[in-house]
């Protein structure tokens, strides 16, 4: 009786898990704009590592920014295509991942996403960059002595992005609090917040549906880097 109760309840779980589009892994992918967006802001370069890589938003771009020397990749999910399955919570995975300069990830949020960054921020040589709710700067228990220790050196305020539909599976949906893409560069000696409204964005889009195509995001990301050639080179 009590084992059927529960079968009953986890099926209930399960169910209302795929009707409101929430996945059990917290598998949301990100939209392309969001790599560009911080390539915009700030030059990810070297060996960068992507701890929950889910179906590689934004793996994929980074792999065709030509300041990326290298890349590792890793999710939980042992169906998704990535070098390991290894659970990012833990110190001991990150025992197992290649040095790197940089972390850049969406990870899951909730209680996962804490324990995910103080590992990456050990991990990673120059910096982390991660896509996480904006409320991640409130100093709850969880980080608010890594916060206080570690403030980001950069946030980034995007606007709201609809991940997934409501309940009832019509309607597009957007959390309660807008994504921030935070950056702690641990070369930085001072902390900077930036808006950046859509209109703003380059290949923005509000939901999967309206996505704009890989190649297009591709596009976005060489000429972005073509940009920074040019400011280099003092042309600018
Ligand atoms: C919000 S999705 C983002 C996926 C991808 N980074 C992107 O931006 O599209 C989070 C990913 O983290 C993975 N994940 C969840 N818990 C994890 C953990 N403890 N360790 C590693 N990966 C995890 C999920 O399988 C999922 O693919």
């Amino acid at each position: 009786m009590w084992f059927q109760k529960c079968l009953v309840c986890g099926l209930k779980r399960l169910c209302l898990q795929f009707a409101t589009g929430r996945h059990p892994l917290n598998f949301y992918g990100s939209p392309s704009w969001f790599t560009t967006e911080l390539l915009r802001h700030v030059k990810l370069s070297g060996v960068i590592g992507e701890p929950c890589v889910g179906h590689g938003a934004i793996a994929s771009l980074l792999s065709v920014w030509p300041y990326t020397k290298q890349m590792w990749t890793n999710d939980i999910d042992p169906h998704l295509a990535a070098d390991y399955h290894l659970d990012a919570t833990l110190s001991d995975s990150w025992a197992k991942f290649p040095d790197c300069d940089w972390i850049c990830t969406n990870p899951p949020y909730s209680e996962f996403a804490a324990p995910i960054i103080k590992n990456a921020y050990q991990k990673a040589r120059v910096g982390v960059a991660a896509f996480l709710l904006t409320s991640f700067l409130e100093p709850c228990d969880d980080r608010a002595d890594f916060l206080q220790q570690h403030p980001p050196s950069l946030v980034i305020i995007m606007p709201r992005f609809c991940f997934r539909k409501d309940k009832r599976g019509s309607r597009w949906a957007t959390d309660n609090v807008t994504i921030s893409c935070f950056v702690w560069d641990k070369s930085a000696t001072g902390q900077q917040i930036i808006i950046r409204p859509k209109s703003a964005i380059a290949g923005f889009y509000k939901n999967p549906e309206q996505a704009i195509s890989q190649e297009r995001a591709e596009e976005i990301v060489q000429a972005l880097a073509k940009l920074n050639e040019v400011i280099a080179k003092g042309e600018l």
